[in-house]
């Protein structure tokens, strides 16, 4: 009998996870979870317990090394480096960390302020004085931002997020099979056309890169890696600004702390991330052979799931975790993860979610949540934490 059954707990869950992972945690860090689409995993719950699996070498990231998902097929769209271990993890993220630099990210602030500035023009321009903040900010400024730094700024973003639900979350083999040809097909070309018209951007230096060794990407790993670029790019980075600009509005107190002084932006931006983070729970990692995460056995296969949100919120960690405190500096938090898959993307995110906050609250003092704008719908499944609609009126 799996200790948590979220498929019988339905929107409740989704709405509110929290209550079930303090639960969980109470009584142990490592649990059997049943998932809504039936799956029994392994999740782990407590923040020092996250860590260690997070990094455990016992743990395999390969998904085709074990038999868990048998009926999915592998493509160089699903075969990246968030799904693989050393050493070929280590050779991925090498080349990629050649290229995706501080620099790059820095040299990005200016235009990702002006992205901002003209979304907050257009928020304003509305006239209603209302609007969902994920569709005129939380989404378009991450998707705008991960677009432009590859290079494809005409990308067309429904049909890349109905190829990338699908590959995330497959609604059926026939689907999933078709999607990732779909998007294999067309990064395919996209990588063709940058080979031949190169400019400035991550995709062409990341075709351009070798090592010292004169090593590079070949081609399904260029597709792999534009594909893991794109998605983590967009998919949660929504999410920070959506939870973050949600908790700030619960929380007026804590607003208006902010408001009053910008120095404690930075540390408001961590504290969202250990609040509410966009990642809920990690990818699936799996056992190579019976191994042991916090004294608990885990079988050889099993699947294993760290829960960010559950290590976010340990009391053992962080006093009174359900409190948002702006001032809390949260070191230490799990929501970009830990070891070597820890999110390549992380000085990204804080640079977006940092200028998105900062600027949307100075062009808008009497931003408040729209109590008539309904109530949310959150987002399906337990690897992202989120709404679909942030209603908001000023
Ligand atoms: C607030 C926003 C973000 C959050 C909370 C986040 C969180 C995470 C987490 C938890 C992981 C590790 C997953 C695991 O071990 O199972 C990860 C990995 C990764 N993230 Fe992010 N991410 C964010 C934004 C981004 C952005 C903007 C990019 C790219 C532009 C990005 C690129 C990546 C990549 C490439 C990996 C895989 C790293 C590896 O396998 O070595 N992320 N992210």
């Amino acid at each position: 009998m799996p200790n948590l059954d979220i498929s019988s707990h339905g929107d409740d869950f989704t709405a509110d996870p929290y209550p079930y992972y303090a639960k969980l945690r109470a009584a142990g860090p490592v649990h059997r979870v049943a998932l809504e689409n039936g799956d029994l995993v392994w999740l782990v719950v407590g923040h020092e317990a996250c860590r260690e699996a997070l990094n455990h070498p016992g743990l395999s990231k390969d998904w085709q090394a074990s038999e868990y998902f048998g009926d999915v097929v592998a493509s160089a769209v699903n075969n990246h480096m968030l799904e693989s271990d050393p050493p070929r993890h280590t050779r991925l993220r090498r080349l990629v960390s050649r290229e995706f630099t501080a620099r790059r990210v820095e040299a990005m602030r200016p235009r990702v302020q002006q992205i901002t500035d003209e979304l907050l023009e257009g928020m304003a321009a509305e006239g209603a004085r209302r609007t969902d903040l994920i569709r005129s900010l939380a989404f378009p400024l991450p998707m705008t931002v991960i677009c432009e730094l590859l290079g494809v700024p005409d990308l067309d973003r429904e049909q890349f997020r109905r190829w990338s639900n699908e590959v995330v979350a497959p609604s059926s083999t026939a689907a999933s099979s078709e999607a990732l040809a779909a998007v294999a097909g067309y990064l395919a070309e996209l990588i063709e056309d940058k080979r031949r018209r190169p400019g400035e951007d991550l995709m062409s230096a990341l075709i351009r890169t070798r090592d010292e060794g004169g090593d590079r990407l070949g081609h399904e790993e260029l597709v792999g890696m534009a594909f893991l670029l794109l998605v983590a790019g967009h998919e949660t980075t929504v999410n920070l600004i959506g939870n973050g600009v949600r908790a700030l509005l619960d929380h007026p107190d804590q607003l208006a702390a902010l408001r009053a002084d910008w120095g404690l932006l930075d540390g408001a931006v961590e504290e969202m991330l250990r609040y509410d983070g966009p990642v809920e729970n990690s990818t699936y990692r799996f056992a190579r052979e019976d191994t042991e995460i916090a004294g608990v056995r885990i079988a050889a296969g099993d699947a294993v799931l760290v829960s960010l949100a559950g290590a976010g919120r340990d009391p053992g960690r962080f006093p009174e975790p359900d409190t948002f405190d702006i001032r809390r500096a949260p070191q230490g938090h799990l929501a970009f993860g830990h070891g070597i898959h820890f999110c390549l993307g992380a000085p990204l995110a804080r640079l977006e979610g940092r200028i998105a906050v900062r600027s949307l609250l100075t062009r808008f003092p009497g931003l408040a949540a729209d109590p008539e704008g309904g109530r949310p719908e959150w987002i399906p499944g337990t690897l992202i934490r989120g709404a679909k609609q942030l209603p908001v009126r000023w």
